[in-house]
């Protein structure tokens, strides 16, 4: 198969992993770096002297953090599950690790949604105008290579005259919020998310890239580049005066390098990632992916340089109606993720919703599986009320999944008793009131 010929090519085009844009200054986290507090604390949050199997937040501290004022777990390595009545927070937790990952969270938040709102519940909806507090996430990773300290959270541009997301790794202010997906890499699973394969195709993009972030760290960057050229060619297309020519041909040059390589990375996770999904572990269904577009068929036909050159001239030749309709009719942000349900023979969107989490859940651990194998650790699991829909059995089969794969998983439900099957294998805590206690 050609698909071959193409991953041995994707790596030319990791080189050039610059036209970063999403940057963030060079102003500090107030809580990112905050020193530790007792090395004993830290000694014993880590298995001493053995590697990390898997990528752990050992703590978090959260400041005006929607919810929360100032929340710090110290949770170590082990996997978390969080209980409390609707609305008193626990996601917010779970969006709070979401951050130490490149992207908008598992919300997919604007900029400055999470910020609390005075008054303590804040009116809730999210529009992100930022009259609450910048808010800060920072974590304490376990990894492989020991600990590392991760921070994000809102503050102004060097020039003050923006809000933009900062980043620090390890105390040190980064440019580019992709950096912390070299050090953590985590997975989600939301009840946003049961409409996934309903819905329309960016979800199930995002999902993808997601995964594919979790095995090769640089496709954050990729992504980001990618869209920002779109962007930019789009405002360019819009504008009131004549476009400058010379400035579209070099977005779309970037664009067509850069959206090359998105997709020959998703043709590559998608080949890889089928070989494990076919088989899942215990009760959970076999899944079968494909990504659907023109690019990748192009990818998957001929040279990885021919397609660039094919999306470059097809980005040109739709100058006229992408202004006209705004964004761009070719190119990889119009593929599609398609799932099938191995053991039914029918696509994802015609099953059952207790049939469609459990496929997603499939697809999740086999990730984590993988990255486990390849990375050689698994990434962090968030898996927000995400017992709702599993019968005993497979919520049986999660639990010892997750352990064998030695992942931290951080779950949510109202009720702990659901959890019960965790009792010594993972730190339980309840949450209300803003504050969390051992439970
Ligand atoms: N920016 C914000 N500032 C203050 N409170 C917020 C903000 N965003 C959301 N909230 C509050 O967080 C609560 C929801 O928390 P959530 O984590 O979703 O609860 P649950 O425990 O049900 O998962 C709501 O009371 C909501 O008003
Ligand atoms: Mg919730």
């Amino acid at each position: 198969m050609r698909a071959g010929a193409g991953r041995t090519q994707i790596h030319d085009y990791q080189h050039d992993d610059q036209g970063e844009t999403v940057l963030t200054g060079a102003l500090g986290l107030a809580t990112a770096s905050r020193p530790l507090g007792d090395e004993a604390e830290v000694v014993k949050a880590g298995a001493v002297g053995t590697p990390a199997r898997a990528l752990s937040v050992d703590r978090l501290t959260l400041t005006d953090f929607r919810s929360y004022t100032h929340l710090r777990l110290d949770c170590g390595p082990a996997s978390v599950v969080l209980n409390g009545a609707n609305g008193v927070g626990k996601t917010n937790i779970l969006e709070a690790i979401s951050f130490l990952a490149p992207g908008r969270g598992l919300r997919g938040a604007r900029l400055a949604a999470p910020s609390r709102h005075d008054g303590g519940d804040g009116d809730g909806n999210g529009d992100g105008n930022g009259d609450g507090r910048p808010w800060a996430v920072a974590a304490r990773i376990n990894t492989p290579d020991g600990y590392r300290d991760l921070g994000s959270g809102l503050g102004a541009s060097a020039d003050g005259n923006r809000q933009k997301r900062l980043v620090r790794i390890d105390g040190e202010a980064v440019s580019s919020q992709a950096a912390l997906a070299e050090v953590f890499s985590v997975q989600w699973l939301t009840p946003a998310m049961d409409r996934l394969f309903l819905d329309g195709a960016t979800a199930r993009r995002r999902f993808l890239d997601r995964l594919i972030i979790g095995h090769d760290a640089a496709h954050a960057g990729r992504v980001l580049a990618y869209g920002h050229a779109l962007r930019e060619r789009s405002r360019l297309l819009r504008g009131q005066a004549p476009a400058d020519g010379a400035w579209l041909d070099a977005l779309e040059d970037t664009m067509a390098a850069k959206g090359v390589a998105v997709a020959a990375a998703r043709i590559d996770l998608v080949g890889r990632l089928n070989a494990v999904t076919a088989r899942p572990p215990g009760p959970f269904p076999g899944a079968g992916l494909m990504i659907g577009g023109e690019l990748e068929n192009w990818l998957i036909s001929g040279p990885a340089l021919d397609a660039e050159d094919r999306l470059r001239d097809a980005l040109k030749a739709s100058r006229e109606p992408d202004a006209v309709n705004g964004g761009a009719a070719r190119g990889p942000h119009r593929s599609d993720l398609i799932v099938r349900h191995l053991t039914k023979g029918r696509p994802a969107a015609e099953c059952s919703t207790g049939e469609q989490k459990a496929l997603l859940i499939a697809i999740i651990l086999a990730a984590a599986r993988m990255q486990m194998e390849t990375r050689g650790a698994a990434p962090g699991l968030l898996l927000d009320e995400v017992t709702a829909h599993l019968d005993a059995g497979r919520r049986e089969a999660l639990f010892d999944e997750i352990a064998a794969l030695g992942a931290q998983a951080w779950m949510t439900g109202t009720e702990a008793t659901l959890f019960e099957g965790l009792r010594g294998r993972a730190r339980f805590f309840t949450i209300d009131g803003g504050r969390a206690w051992e439970s």
